[in-house]
């Protein structure tokens, strides 16, 4: 079992002059959970894509540890799983396109066959896994990047309103791969939402 640590030190966005945060450290070890919290433009949104590695802070530092060895941005992508209202899905492509795409692009294309299948079917896509995602609803494609995200069994999950759009078998869904993801592994929620927080150990509000 890797063991993976996460830690940011006075972490600080600003965007065209203006303040986002500032100043935000914490660091927790698998098994381990943090909600971020916060007004409506706190920058939860922006605080989760930063530990996701798709946007840069403006300063401070964020250190992603497997087994005491720093991640570089590529390591991170193979270890990271996100979902998020910012990820964009490929309209025209099917799920499974999309899925072959993102895999290449994460370089991870190994897990396919034996990941896939089963989490399309636990989500409840998998009989509409040709169609194109623009025919898609949705709360199908919120459904679509939990599949994603969780194809490679990422040690650090992060959520930003993890269950925007789900029907209740969705979010019962997701608070089972919730439940699992804190048992072993790294789970990181923003949210608005009281009780999405409070399945977290602990929190930082924006
Ligand atoms: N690309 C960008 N360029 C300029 N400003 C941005 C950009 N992205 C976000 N912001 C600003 O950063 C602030 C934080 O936005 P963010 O989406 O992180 O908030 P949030 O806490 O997730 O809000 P919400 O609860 O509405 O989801 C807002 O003032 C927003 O306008
Ligand atoms: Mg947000």
């Amino acid at each position: 079992m890797n063991h993976i640590h996460i830690s940011a030190r006075n972490i600080s966005k600003t965007f065209n002059r203006r303040q986002i945060f500032s100043d935000i450290s914490f660091s927790t070890s698998a098994p381990g959970s943090i909600a971020i919290t916060g007004k409506n433009g706190a920058g939860k949104s922006t605080l989760a894509k930063i530990i996701a590695g798709v946007l840069s802070s403006t300063s401070g530092e964020l250190l992603i540890e497997l087994d005491g060895k720093k991640l570089d941005d590529e390591a991170r992508k193979t270890h990271i799983g996100f979902v998020s209202p910012y990820l964009n899905l490929y309209d025209e492509f099917s799920a499974m396109e999309n899925l072959f795409l993102l895999m290449r692009i994460r370089s991870s294309h190994d897990c396919m066959d034996h990941e896939i299948e089963p989490l399309l079917k636990r989500f409840s896509l998998w009989e509409r896994r040709d169609d194109a995602i623009r025919a898609y609803s949705t709360g199908m494609k919120q459904r679509l990047k939990y599949v994603f995200a969780l194809a490679h069994s990422p040690s650090v999950l992060i959520l930003d309103e993890p269950t925007a759009n789900l029907d209740n078998d969705g979010i019962k869904v997701v608070e089972d791969v919730v439940t699992e993801q804190k048992r072993s592994s790294i789970l990181i929620v923003a949210t608005n939402d009281s009780a999405e927080a409070a399945w977290c150990e602990e929190s930082i509000r924006l």
